[in-house]
């Protein structure tokens, strides 16, 4: 992908007409290189208007992400840590793995975000789709010392996370779809996925990576293989992505932190507040193998609870779950 032009996509991102003159002058360059610059922006999806005598300016306003408040804020809570954002990038996640195997992050709670991902991995090897500057696309590296028993309890942690910011931030109908899908209503709103470095029997790092659909509209990503929601769908107009940040990544630190202290248990009955497969009839695939039953919560590491036909209770830990249509 060219450079993307961020200066520019700044001084555009309030909506407003923006004269070629006045943008030439604020950027210090050419007119001719501003309409460069202009033809960039279809290239990420950014759909620019022109009026004659207005200007330019982008059909949809853009909350860009504000590295200098997250980073201020993320010191309040982790002195030390580092928070990065990244114009573009293939996959926080790969970058993230990248800087840990390079030594540069070391911190807990360093964070790499972005405002496009070119390549964005979903779990059970599905891509992850966005827009530039519409959703917030972050990872964050943590490191455990005596070892992390399960990695799914912590997984299943940082969806409740993400559900208790929600709800406090007033929507409705907030839902965890086990693991950790993050559901508004029946649609997905956010996606998470874990990756550890290490022996997870002693010291191991955990790359915690986060997609939240935000400001997103219909028709900007093409090929999303399931329902999805942005959370300004339902709020009816457009969220301050900065602010969100920041919020989630409050709640996101205190609730690693009791898990770390107390491991899943203490955080089960929370959990299944926002339990979406609760009393629905499910099946969990597991390769070519199935097993139905109706969810019944989630046991103290975090495993699946099914009730079978027989009324026997099953613990699941991994599989790719669904509910059935009746
Ligand atoms: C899923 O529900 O399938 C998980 C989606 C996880 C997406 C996030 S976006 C930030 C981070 N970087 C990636 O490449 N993936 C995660």
């Amino acid at each position: 992908m060219n450079k993307i032009p961020l200066p520019l996509i700044k001084l555009l991102a309030d909506g407003e007409y923006h004269s070629g003159e006045a943008i030439g002058e604020i950027l210090a360059v050419s007119r001719a290189a501003v309409w460069k610059q202009l033809q960039k922006l279809g290239d990420i999806g950014l759909e620019v208007e022109s009026v004659k005598g207005k200007g330019y300016r982008l059909r949809t306003p853009l909350s860009l992400l504000n590295e200098t408040n997250v980073q201020a804020c993320l010191n309040t809570l982790l002195p030390g840590a580092t928070a990065r954002v990244l114009p573009v990038i293939d996959s926080t996640n790969d970058e993230v793995n990248r800087r840990i195997f390079k030594k540069e992050l070391m911190h807990k709670g360093d964070l790499v975000m972005a405002e496009l991902q070119t390549a964005g991995r979903g779990r059970r090897g599905r891509s992850w789709q966005t827009a530039f500057g519409k959703n917030l696309m972050m990872s964050m590296y943590w490191s455990f010392d005596k070892g992390i028993e399960r990695i799914d309890g912590l997984s299943l942690v940082v969806g409740l996370a993400l559900a208790k910011v929600l709800q406090g931030a007033g929507f409705n109908h907030v839902g965890l779809k086990w693991p950790n899908d993050v559901m508004v209503g029946d649609k997905k709103a956010a996606g998470i996925l874990l990756e550890m470095n290490g022996d997870p029997t002693s010291d191991c790092s955990v790359v915690i990576g986060v997609g939240i659909n935000v400001n997103m509209a219909r028709g900007e990503v093409e090929g999303i293989d399931q329902p999805w929601v942005s959370l300004s769908e339902i709020k009816g107009q457009s969220i301050d992505r900065t602010e969100l940040t920041e919020a989630f990544v409050a709640g996101l630190i205190g609730e690693i932190e009791r898990f770390e202290k107390k491991g899943f248990s203490p955080l089960k009955e929370d959990w299944e507040r926002f339990d979406w497969l609760a009393d629905k009839s499910v099946v969990v695939k597991r390769g070519e193998v199935m097993a139905f039953g109706v969810g019944r919560g989630v046991d103290k590491n975090g495993g699946l609870l099914l009730e079978h036909d027989n009324g026997q209770l099953t613990s699941y830990t991994s599989g790719e779950v669904s509910v059935r249509r009746q």
